[in-house]
């Protein structure tokens, strides 16, 4: 389970969850966990009856008696004293502050009714079975810094009101599938947003360029939907973003030279989309890359040697593109790098032997090239990092090439090496590694 953090502006930390779907259900099941356990959200509701009205036509209108399959659902619904905590409402200074009901089971319409809780801060209705549409009226709950209606079956397009929720630092509406209509222009007004993550639906349109405005946004996640148009030039103004996530949209044009300014950037994800042109030499300024995905576009032309300069890069997918040339010997300057595909291109020339650098490495993936020469002995050394305690071990696919020599002996000694495919070359002689380690396809 990655949990990925970011502070926001409040000082509180807003644990953003990017989970595969078997983790996320057991994320689920710490969340239901750790809720019964501490009972996030829970105050005394003193001060707040003037709001039993709301929450009872909220609880009524979806299905309240229902709620929580798998914890406890407490106080709603009773008539006890105002001591008594309500499961996920946080009553502060006369009002309620806070509400997280995520994950309860609640079944009804996008609830109209909460837009009169004006002091909410957090709402959190993630994870339930809400339908309707995203209700323009929420514009007025301008104290929000936190929604997250994900993970729903909401429909409908959204509201380019929102953008008065100025105070707002996380907003997440993924995994609705049918949120559908364009990016509202006008969100470029959310001065605080930090985290924004619309991922999972079928939104179309083209990236506003005037998002370029929003001075806060370090993460932005739009991938699968269906996005046409180009990489806005402008967005190279967002000097504050850490990570961007657009795979699996049907995003096109070069890939903007300007965004070698976005120097903060440490994950660009990018795969499958119809992006076409050069990889830009300039983006060797982007320092701090850890992660760039680029795989199953239409980009062509050379790998850039100067892209050495990504002393941090743990993972470069250029897998699935045109790309032709050479393996630059200076890459073996990325020695952070985990996992490197560059299959399904026209790439020639030879394997560099420098590469032996690469000791973190765990997939090398450079099957369906063009590639020749020799394997290098000195790659023994690759892989040669991985703590014995990872559960990682050395994959390394050297399919459909035209390499030619033997096997080295040396290699015998990468001790980390679980899967060597070379089939489809031109390889010869005896296999130097013994039968217990290798499954050959010569
Ligand atoms: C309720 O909200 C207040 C104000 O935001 C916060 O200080 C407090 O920690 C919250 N209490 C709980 C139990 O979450
Ligand atoms: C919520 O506010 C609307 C007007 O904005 C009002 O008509 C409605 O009665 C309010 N609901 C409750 C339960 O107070
Ligand atoms: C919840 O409210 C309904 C309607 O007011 C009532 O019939 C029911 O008994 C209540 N349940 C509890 C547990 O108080
Ligand atoms: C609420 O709790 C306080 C002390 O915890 C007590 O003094 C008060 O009587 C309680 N009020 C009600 C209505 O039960
Ligand atoms: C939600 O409620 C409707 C009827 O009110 C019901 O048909 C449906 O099965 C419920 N969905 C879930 C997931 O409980
Ligand atoms: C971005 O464009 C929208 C729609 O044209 C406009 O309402 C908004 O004010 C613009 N934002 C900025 C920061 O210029
Ligand atoms: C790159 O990352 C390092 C370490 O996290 C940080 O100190 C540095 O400020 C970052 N560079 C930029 C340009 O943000
Ligand atoms: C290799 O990385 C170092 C910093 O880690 C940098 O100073 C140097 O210029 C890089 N060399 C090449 C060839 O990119």
């Amino acid at each position: 389970m990655k949990l990925h953090e970011v502070t926001l502006s409040s000082g509180r930390t807003f644990l953003y969850n990017k989970v595969s779907r078997m983790s996320s259900w057991f994320s689920l099941l710490l969340l239901i966990v750790l809720r019964a356990e501490l009972g996030v959200g829970q105050t005394p509701m003193c001060g707040c009856e003037h709001r039993y009205g709301v929450l009872m036509d909220f609880y009524h209108a979806t299905n309240g008696p229902s709620w929580g399959i798998f914890s406890v659902v407490r106080g709603w619904n009773t008539s006890l004293s105002c001591n008594q905590s309500w499961t996920g409402v946080n009553c502060t200074d006369g009002d309620v502050v806070s509400m997280d009901v995520s994950s309860l089971g609640v079944n009804g319409t996008f609830p109209a009714m909460l837009a009169n809780l004006t002091a909410l801060t957090i709402l959190n209705i993630a994870g339930n079975h809400i339908t309707g549409t995203l209700l323009p009226a929420f514009a007025l709950l301008t104290q929000l810094t936190e929604l997250d209606v994900r993970r729903n079956a909401i429909y409908g397009t959204l509201p380019p009101e929102w953008s008065s929720l100025d105070q707002l630092a996380a907003l997440s509406v993924s995994g609705n599938s049918i949120i559908t209509g364009t990016l509202p222009a006008e969100w470029s007004a959310m001065r605080n947003l930090i985290i924004l993550d619309l991922s999972i639906n079928s939104i179309t349109g083209t990236l506003p360029s005037n998002w370029s405005q929003m001075p806060s946004l370090q993460s932005l996640t739009i991938s699968s939907n269906a996005l046409t148009g180009t990489l806005p030039a402008a967005w190279s103004g967002l000097s504050t973003l850490q990570e961007v996530y657009l795979q699996l949209n049907q995003l096109a044009g070069p890939l903007p030279v300007s965004w070698m300014d976005l120097v903060k950037l440490k994950r660009l994800r990018l795969w499958a989309n119809a992006f076409s042109g050069t990889l830009p030499l300039d983006w060797s300024a982007l320092a701090n890359l850890t992660e760039l995905q680029l795989s199953r576009n239409g980009l062509s032309g050379t790998l850039p040697s100067t892209w050495s300069t990504f002393s941090f890069m743990q993972v470069l997918d250029l897998s699935f593109n045109s790309f032709d040339g050479t393996l630059h010997s200076s890459w073996s300057n990325m020695s952070m790098l985990q996992t490197l595909s560059l299959s399904s291109n026209q790439l020639s020339g030879s394997l560099p032997s420098s590469w032996a650098a690469f000791t973190q490495l765990y997939v090398l993936d450079v099957s369906n090239n063009q590639l020749s020469g020799t394997l290098p002995r000195r790659w023994m050394e690759v892989g040669s990092a991985i703590s014995p305690y990872s559960f990682n071990s050395l994959a390394m696919d050297l399919s459909f090439n035209k390499l030619v020599g033997t096997l080295p002996g040396s290699w015998l000694q990468i001790s980390k090496l679980n899967t060597l495919e070379v089939s489809n070359n031109f390889l010869s002689g005896s296999i130097p590694l013994d039968k217990d380690h290798l499954c050959s396809e010569q």
